[in-house]
């Protein structure tokens, strides 16, 4: 009697966390930009479609889809749409050649929120990073130098919004733009 409740509490705690869970497409690991070649897993609800411009096969029929060897192929936007039609909020994603890429929050963040940007590197050549190794960027002004590749802001706002890039050796990544959502707005659409 023991295991069977365990395993039902387990696989119920998994879902729970599991990107695949929600009303807006998930993406695990959960950023909007990646290495060629890396693997990641879209989804949608049970009952939507996974939709894309990109020339990416994820689209129409399936609500979940894994990409076992990104390519840039798959840039593009994705989202969800529901069976009867309803499209949801598109999401960005970004496979790059470079060797750098910014890991952001996928979907809108409320206000208030904290956030943190992370800047990797897929070189193996660079070794000990040393200062100012990374910087990050915002709509192209400088907004950060350091030396490890985390950028955190406590609490956003508006004006956290923008197009954030990252460079780590004078590598530059992609962009990925950050929305921070009022909380009014919140409310109205979950
Ligand atoms: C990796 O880093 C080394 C040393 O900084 C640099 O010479 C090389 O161009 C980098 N390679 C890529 C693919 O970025
Ligand atoms: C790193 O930068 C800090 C602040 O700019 C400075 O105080 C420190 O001396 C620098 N360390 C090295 C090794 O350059
Ligand atoms: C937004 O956050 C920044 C940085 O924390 C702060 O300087 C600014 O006053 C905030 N703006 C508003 C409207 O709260
Ligand atoms: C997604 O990409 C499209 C096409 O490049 C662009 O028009 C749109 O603003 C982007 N949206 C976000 C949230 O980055």
């Amino acid at each position: 009697m023991f295991w069977p409740t365990s395993i039902l509490v387990l696989l119920h705690l998994t879902r729970g966390n599991s990107p695949c869970f929600g009303r807006s497409l998930g993406i695990s690991p959960s950023r909007t930009q990646f290495f060629k070649r890396e693997s990641l897993t879209l989804c949608c609800g049970a009952d939507e479609r996974i939709m894309t411009n990109s020339k990416s096969a994820c689209s129409q029929k399936i609500h979940e889809c894994n990409i076992k060897l990104a390519g840039v192929h798959h840039s593009g936007s994705y989202w969800c749409d529901s069976n009867s039609g309803e499209r949801g909020e598109a999401v960005n994603i970004t496979v790059t050649e470079g060797s750098v890429i910014l890991e952001s929050p996928v979907h809108p963040v409320p206000e208030g929120t904290s956030v943190t940007l992370r800047c990797k590197s897929s070189n193996q050549s660079v070794v000990t990073p040393i200062n100012q190794s990374y910087t990050f960027s915002r709509d192209g002004r400088l907004i950060g130098v350091g030396l490890t590749g985390e950028m955190s802001f406590a609490a956003v706002n508006r004006s956290h919004e923008g197009l954030y890039t990252c460079t780590f050796s004078g590598v530059e990544s992609p962009g990925s733009w950050l929305a921070v959502r009022g909380e009014l707005c919140l409310v109205s659409t979950w």
